[in-house]
């Protein structure tokens, strides 16, 4: 068997990890969330939960990786305790199906770039989003996107991920930053804002029932939690760098970019009148399309604004796919190159009925962020806190100056306040889905 990889750099490592963070959820999910849900009021609980439960989740994630240095599924039979390695292949699992999802988006996006850059869609955004959207151009769209992410997974953790995410994170960062800018010179910018982040404290206190629970999938979602990929991004880690640091560094980004992705999308939606519509993934494609259609430039706006989009969806893809190849290519005497392509043409299979029919989004939706990732996060919570605490408190202490008390804090943490936090949310959530 060929010799495990390493990220080449600790900077690769963070990029990486910030890549897989930085995707839809961000640029898509986390604005309209915000500004349907109560603005700032909803930001203030919404940043709680990412810093109290998602970045202790994600040191979970990196002691499991950094530890075992094996893919998920074995990681867990590695620190001594074979049978948890269901709790790891939930997660594997969720990285396939969501992928399957993933890439039909993705595959929206390009069509997006060519609309922008073609005017296709100027006055007809309507129309263009259900001839892209669903149908035979979908699952060609879908199957582009796709190969882009397997060739770049088959490439390898070096020259494949840590080498292509090296350019898209700077590229994401410096483009939403210039759109941000002219964002703030157009005419809508100052409703935008208002729309985006002005409190209301009475909406989030009427719906907090529902809103935390959402608010948690979210914050797992976009932090890249409950898939098992930072598990397999952390596996790849050489040498023992402060995990808490790296941590930290790749939250503060995440929740940047999309704090950053507001000040996008509102000014733009807000210059020329657009409702922002609190609807799901299709009418933010929709809504911002009919905007650039109408706004000076849009042609080359939109351009660029769907592009950081692929750039920020394709560079999560990797991170879904990088999952399950990780654990073939550990396990069996295929090359990196075959794992890759097989699982990227099953995943595509699994993603086609989404081509042709949106409608199965909304079940994604539901079975996932309610119920899939709080529960796998919580199975991760639970071992981690109770089974395989020794080498994980010692793993969580290598590296970093913070000591031990933090090591202590952290453990107690996990065993205690996030599994009572999720069971909350898990109620709550199931309770909403019945209801
Ligand atoms: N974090 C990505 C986003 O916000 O769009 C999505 C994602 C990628 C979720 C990888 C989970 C994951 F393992
Ligand atoms: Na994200």
């Amino acid at each position: 068997m060929a010799e495990r990889e390493t990220w080449t750099t600790r900077v690769g490592f963070i990029f990486a990890a910030v890549g897989s963070a930085v995707g839809l959820g961000n640029i898509w999910s986390f604005p309209f969330q915000t500004g349907s849900n109560g603005g700032a009021a909803f930001l203030v609980v919404y940043l709680a939960i990412v810093f109290l439960f998602g970045f202790p989740a994600m040191l979970m994630e990196f002691v499991i990786g950094r530890r075992s240095k094996q893919n998920p599924i074995s990681a867990f039979r590695e620190l001594g305790f074979g049978n948890w390695s269901f709790a790891g292949a939930l997660g594997v699992i969720g990285s396939v199906v969501t992928l399957a999802f993933y890439s039909v988006i993705g595959g929206w996006v390009l069509s997006y770039i060519a609309g922008s850059a073609t005017g296709a869609y100027f006055g007809e955004a309507g129309t263009f989003f259900e001839s892209v959207s669903a149908g035979p151009l979908a699952v060609g769209t879908h199957a582009v996107f796709m190969a882009v992410t397997v060739a770049i997974v088959a490439f390898g953790v070096q020259s494949g991920i840590e080498r292509a995410t090296k350019v898209m994170i700077p590229a994401i960062l410096v483009l939403l930053l210039g759109l941000a800018v002219w964002g703030f010179t157009l005419d809508g910018a100052a409703a935008g804002y208002e729309y985006y982040l002005s409190p209301d404290f009475q909406y989030l206190s009427e719906n907090i029932a529902t809103i935390v629970p959402s608010a948690v999938g979210q914050a797992f979602f976009t932090l890249s939690l409950g898939f098992s990929v930072m598990i397999a991004y952390a596996s790849y880690l050489g040498r023992d760098d402060s995990l808490p640091a790296d941590g930290g560094a790749i939250v503060v980004i995440n929740t940047l970019v999309a704090l950053l992705a507001g000040f996008v999308v509102f000014p733009v939606l807000f210059a020329i009148g657009v409702e922002p519509g609190s609807g799901g993934v299709g009418t933010a494609f929709v809504s911002l399309a009919g905007a650039f259609g109408q706004l000076p430039g849009g042609a080359l706006l939109g351009a660029a604004f769907f592009f950081v989009l692929l750039l920020a969806a394709l560079s999560s893809a990797i991170s879904l796919l990088e999952t399950p190849t990780s654990y073939v290519v550990d396990n069996y005497d295929y090359s990196r190159r075959t794992v890759a392509t097989g699982l990227g043409a099953a995943i595509f299979a699994l993603g086609v009925p989404t081509a042709l029919d949106t409608g199965t989004l909304g079940w994604y939706n539901d079975v996932v962020f309610s119920f899939l990732l709080p529960f796998v996060v919580l199975l991760f919570a639970l071992f981690v806190g109770w089974v395989a605490f020794d080498s994980a408190s010692e793993e969580l202490g290598m590296g970093t100056s913070l000591g031990g008390g933090f090591v202590t804090l952290w453990l107690w943490w996990v065993r205690v306040v996030i599994p009572v936090g999720i069971g909350l949310t898990l109620v709550l959530g199931i309770q909403d889905l019945l209801i």
